[in-house]
């Protein structure tokens, strides 16, 4: 079946999308001979519910998983059992704590009012065409850094600077990728001889590795002056201090292993950093594409806030954007038809029956389109592909509730995602903010297509015309 994966690559989660759907929602992939690249594809919401939540025991990240993923080290993504729970436990202390989202507003806020509203009022004074992906691309990467190495690298400038980290965290993601679909042998083989993507997977991961060493060896120095310098209970203790993680994970947890530190950091600018470009970028397209659904969420918007006295770009915080259920409910459905995780796998470790019927060998590998769920005629209804925010609003007008075990694009079961809800205030503050503010034109006859990665952006970027919006 590889030839067929192959042909149809530039379109693949919808050819695979499709399939599914005509097949009933699962189907079994073989490789060649001696590839190792046989899985189940499903996208099927009862199967998604046995793998991921009722019977979770049965199904690991895996030793294949870890090795496609080895520049994760051992941080959340990759672990499976005890190291697993460790980590989320800590990761789940760390983003509850109150004051975490208090750096969370008080980072994104710096950043929207600092950079993304500047660069978009330049954009328009100056005519010029945009690619809105690279910004927030830019964006996302300055906030992630802030907030888990408590430096800001500026890479949403109005030059759009070079910043050798942040090209490096990009093309690392790449070959993560085309490790997925070459067999094993070939990217193990090009990577012991150094060559092709490996080669440029290397140089990248040793850049990004770089950055990352500097920043916690900085870290350590700085703490260690303010140890001599301070009574360490007075660290911390006023309600505007809100350290990065990486501070707190030394300071109040103790890390001083150098290399939990880096795995640790380096899992939460993949977790947080990507997933958030992507679902802005997706967004943005469509609401640009469907001009009454914007119309609503702007009339949410004033309903809710007016214009705010006293602020010349109105930027919303964390309790207010809580307030825009419709602005949710457009998020909701984009990151339905868009999931920033296309897909997600988990090996299973003893033989197995899907509510499908499928059979499962030990070491099976289950593939879930996240895509395809996203689009699922059985889940959705015919009108699946159509976007539409008002499927996820009760008569009552408030958000409906839908398993996660049908809307995959978070996880489900007991490794759902972390930062839910961190991403719907980020998300909600950036797209208040520039709807509020901004018209935004997706550029004539713009190539609007996924590209291949491990997380779902746009191939040629979202190219757009920014014009003011005069409230
Ligand atoms: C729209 C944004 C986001 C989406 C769609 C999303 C989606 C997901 C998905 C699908 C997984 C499961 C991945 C897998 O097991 O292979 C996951 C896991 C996770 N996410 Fe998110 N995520 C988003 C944002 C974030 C943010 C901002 C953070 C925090 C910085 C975060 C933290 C995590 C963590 C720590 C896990 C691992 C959970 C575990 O394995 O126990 N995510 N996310």
């Amino acid at each position: 079946m590889l030839p067929e994966l192959i042909l149809n690559l530039s379109q693949l989660h919808d050819s695979i999308a499709k399939h599914l759907n005509d097949v009933g929602g699962t189907y079994k992939f073989i490789g060649p001979l001696f590839a190792n690249m046989d899985f189940i594809a499903t996208c099927d919401p009862l199967n998604a519910h046995h793998v991921l939540s009722k019977n979770f025991v049965n199904y690991e990240k895996g030793p294949i998983f870890r090795e496609i993923f080895d520049v994760f080290g051992d941080g959340i993504f990759t672990a499976d059992s005890e190291k697993w729970k460790s980590s989320r436990t800590l990761l789940h202390s760390l983003f509850k704590d109150r004051k975490f989202d208090m750096l969370l507003e008080k980072t994104i806020h710096k950043k929207i009012k600092g950079s993304l509203l500047p660069i978009l009022d330049q954009t328009q004074q100056q005519g010029r065409v945009l690619d809105l992906q690279e910004v927030f691309n830019r964006f996302t990467f300055d906030n992630i850094c802030s907030i888990v190495l408590g430096f800001d690298p500026n890479c949403l400038s109005i030059d759009f600077p070079n910043v050798a980290c942040e090209k490096a965290f990009n093309e690392a993601e790449e070959s993560i990728f085309y490790r997925h679909i070459v067999p094993t042998s070939v990217w193990k083989l090009q990577r012991l001889l150094q060559i092709g993507q490996e080669k440029k997977m290397t140089k990248a991961c040793k850049t990004f590795d770089q950055f990352l060493d500097s920043c916690i060896a900085s870290k350590h120095e700085e703490l260690r002056k303010f140890n001599k310098t301070k009574k360490d209970q007075d660290y911390g203790n006023s309600d505007d201090d809100c350290d990065d993680l990486l501070t707190t994970l030394m300071r109040e947890m103790h890390e001083e292993d150098h290399k939990f530190l880096r795995d640790t950091s380096f899992n939460l600018f993949v977790a947080g950093r990507d997933t958030i470009t992507s679902a802005l970028t997706w967004f943005f397209w469509l609401v640009s594409t469907h001009p009454l659904i914007k119309a609503k969420i702007i009339e949410e918007i004033k309903h809710n806030f007016g214009a705010k006295e006293g602020d010349e770009k109105m930027i919303l915080g964390v309790e207010e954007v809580r307030k825009l259920v419709y602005l949710h409910a457009s998020l909701c459905e984009s990151l339905r038809l868009f999931p920033p995780i296309p897909f997600e796998r988990k090996q299973a470790i003893k033989s197995d029956y899907l509510p499908s019927g499928d059979y499962v060998k030990p070491g099976t590998m289950v593939l879930f389109s996240l895509y395809a769920m996203g689009r699922y005629e059985n889940i959705w209804g015919k009108d699946s592909l159509e976007y539409k925010p008002e499927r996820w609003i009760s008569e009552r007008g408030s958000i409906i509730y839908v398993p996660s075990y049908k809307f995959l694009s978070f996880n489900a079961g007991p490794r759902t995602c972390l930062g839910k809800d961190m991403s719907f205030i980020q998300l909600k503050m950036v797209a208040a903010s520039i709807l509020w503010n901004y018209h935004i034109e997706v550029i004539e006859d713009h190539n609007v297509s996924p590209n291949l990665s491990i997380v779902l952006a746009m191939e040629h970027g979202l190219k757009v015309r920014v014009t003011k919006n005069n409230m």
